[in-house]
């Protein structure tokens, strides 16, 4: 059995779009930026994001090899699915819904600046600071979680819960005390 306890609501989750989306629009304003989803957990974060971008927008994603049904990271990355536009002297805006070890956004942000990105920015909707392996910290972040696993908005366990508006703290069987 699963217990879930929301920690942001929708209207929370949506005033930090909302935020991020100021910051980006701010800091590319007049420029072109090519925003980058990662596939499958960013894509409800990623799609609140790209509308609120009153810029020169082209959207795409990619997607890497996933944690499947466990809730700790392999570590190991490789692409499923590589980005479809030319990127060499873009600027790219990585957008990710969560960001843990740092491994995933480390992989890419070296892959998109040794391919010849003119620049590689990440954006977070949430960040998992305590829970690093390497020195990695993202460019725009949304709301600072704890060492908890997280689901909705986008953040599945197992495919389930991605679909919930809010964000939710899991609770495993064994978790529950
Ligand atoms: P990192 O490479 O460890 O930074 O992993 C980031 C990826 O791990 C995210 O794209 C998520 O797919 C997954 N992830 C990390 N923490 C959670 C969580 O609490 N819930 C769901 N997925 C998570
Ligand atoms: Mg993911």
């Amino acid at each position: 059995m699963a217990i879930l306890k929301e920690i942001l609501s929708k209207e929370a989750v949506s005033e930090i779009v909302a935020d991020l989306a100021r910051r980006v629009c701010y800091d590319f304003e007049n420029k072109e930026l090519t925003v980058i989803g990662i596939l499958d957990g960013a894509f409800m974060f990623m799609a609140d994001l790209v509308r609120k971008l009153n810029l020169n927008v082209r959207v795409d994603f990619v997607q890497l090899s996933s944690y499947g049904a466990s809730t700790i990271s392999s570590g190991e990355i490789s692409f499923l699915r590589k980005p479809m536009y030319d990127f060499v002297g873009k600027n790219i805006l990585i957008v990710e819904d969560i960001i843990d070890t740092g491994l995933t956004l480390q992989y890419l942000a070296r892959y998109f600046a040794e391919n010849g990105a003119g620049s590689a920015k990440t954006c977070v909707f949430a960040d998992k600071r305590c829970c690093r392996k390497v020195l990695f910290e993202a460019d725009y972040v949304g709301y600072v979680a704890a060492d908890r696993f997280l689901v909705g908005y986008g953040l599945d366990y197992d495919g389930q819960y991605r679909h919930l508006p809010g964000l939710n703290e899991l609770f495993l069987d064994e978790k529950l005390g």
